[in-house]
């Protein structure tokens, strides 16, 4: 039987094509014995249909869960994961059907950094504010609005791995100070890029700018409660790139609505999409993009041939790139 190797469907354009580009699906093409196909659209979670069709999936935003799979009725060996996350799939259940899981953390190390950037930028030279400023006629106000330089400020960083570090080198030198909170990298380790290593509450305390790039697991989550809010400074921003779950999203809204802190910048939420009623959306002093504030040709065209090479490399039978289960 053929290898066939299916790509879901929502990483086409409205225009039927590849949102990344044609360049790294060649490498498949040139494969006369892998047959490729784009599955059905709109899929929300896989089921028995694609498991059982599909030797390998590219995977995007379909989620992969405990009934996705039939054991007896199985096809399926790998799964490529596009971005770094993979809380959309449960592991369990791959492992208990021998199926391989990989991501694509190198290809996002960039783009996630510059998108946080982006957020801190956006957020103390406000941005969005003075667009709507001149937009509405309003120039003549822009007096009230001062941005918040960056020269004496510290920045935060919660989540030292590869996006953490990446983050951190291209922004270190706008800030005075960086620090970082993050349980599992050493003060050697974050002392090779200038940041001092600090505790949960110093980094609350501290930080001017906090940026969140922690992974989301049973201690990340819910991490970011009104107890750690509150220790926050009052003219201090919050960006969160990681996983909507880390931030207590109910706690946040108060913090803002409250203006204990001066402002977010999330691109992550508790449910995505994020619902039309979720009170963040009204706020004025948040700045909102929906999970894909990295998302740029470069990032898109790397990720896909991040995870191109892994499911190749499953089919050559060599070691296997970004293997994850
Ligand atoms: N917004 C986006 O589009 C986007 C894209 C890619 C990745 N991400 C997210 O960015 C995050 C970071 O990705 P990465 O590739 O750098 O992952 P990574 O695994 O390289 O780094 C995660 C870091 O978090 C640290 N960490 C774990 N538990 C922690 C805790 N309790 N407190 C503090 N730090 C803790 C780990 O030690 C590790 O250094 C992930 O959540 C990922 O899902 C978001």
């Amino acid at each position: 039987m053929q290898f066939t190797l299916g790509i879901s469907s929502d990483l086409l354009t409205n225009e039927g094509k590849p949102c990344f580009g044609k360049k790294p699906l060649e490498k498949l093409y040139e494969k006369k014995d892998i047959h490729v196909e784009w599955m059905e659209p709109n899929i929300q979670i896989l089921s028995e249909k694609e498991t059982s069709k599909y030797d390998a999936i590219l995977l995007n935003s379909p989620k992969l869960i405990k009934d996705s799979i039939n054991p007896k009725n199985n096809r399926l060996k790998i799964v490529a994961r596009f971005g770094v996350g993979y809380d959309s799939v449960d592991l369990d259940v791959l492992k208990k059907n021998k199926i391989i899981l990989t991501n694509t953390p190198n290809a996002v190390k960039r783009p996630v950094a510059v998108a946080s950037l982006t957020m801190i930028l956006a957020l103390s030279g406000k941005l969005l504010i003075k667009d709507n400023l001149l937009r509405k006629g309003r120039w003549n106000e822009r007096t009230n609005y001062m941005g918040t330089g960056l020269l004496n400020k510290t920045l935060g960083v919660i989540g030292f791995g590869g996006i953490g570090r990446e983050f951190v080198m291209i922004s270190k030198d706008l800030f005075k100070k960086v620090i970082c909170y993050d349980p599992f990298v050493s003060i050697e380790e974050m002392k090779k890029l200038q940041v001092d290593k600090v505790d949960f509450d110093k980094i609350a305390k501290m930080s001017d700018f906090l940026v969140i790039l922690c992974d989301l697991n049973e201690k990340t989550r819910d991490m970011i409660d009104s107890t750690f809010l509150n220790k926050m400074k009052r003219n201090s921003y919050l960006i969160n790139l990681s996983r909507g779950p880390v931030v207590k999203e109910n706690d946040l809204i108060v913090s803002l609505k409250q203006n204990k802190i001066a402002g977010a910048g999330l691109d992550v939420m508790t449910n995505e999409p994020i619902e039309e009623s979720n009170e963040l959306i009204s706020l004025k002093n948040t700045i909102l993009t929906p999970h894909s504030l990295c998302w740029t040709d470069e990032c898109f065209k790397s990720i896909a041939t991040e995870a191109i090479s892994s499911i190749l490399d499953y089919f050559n039978n060599k070691s296997i790139l970004n293997r994850v289960v």
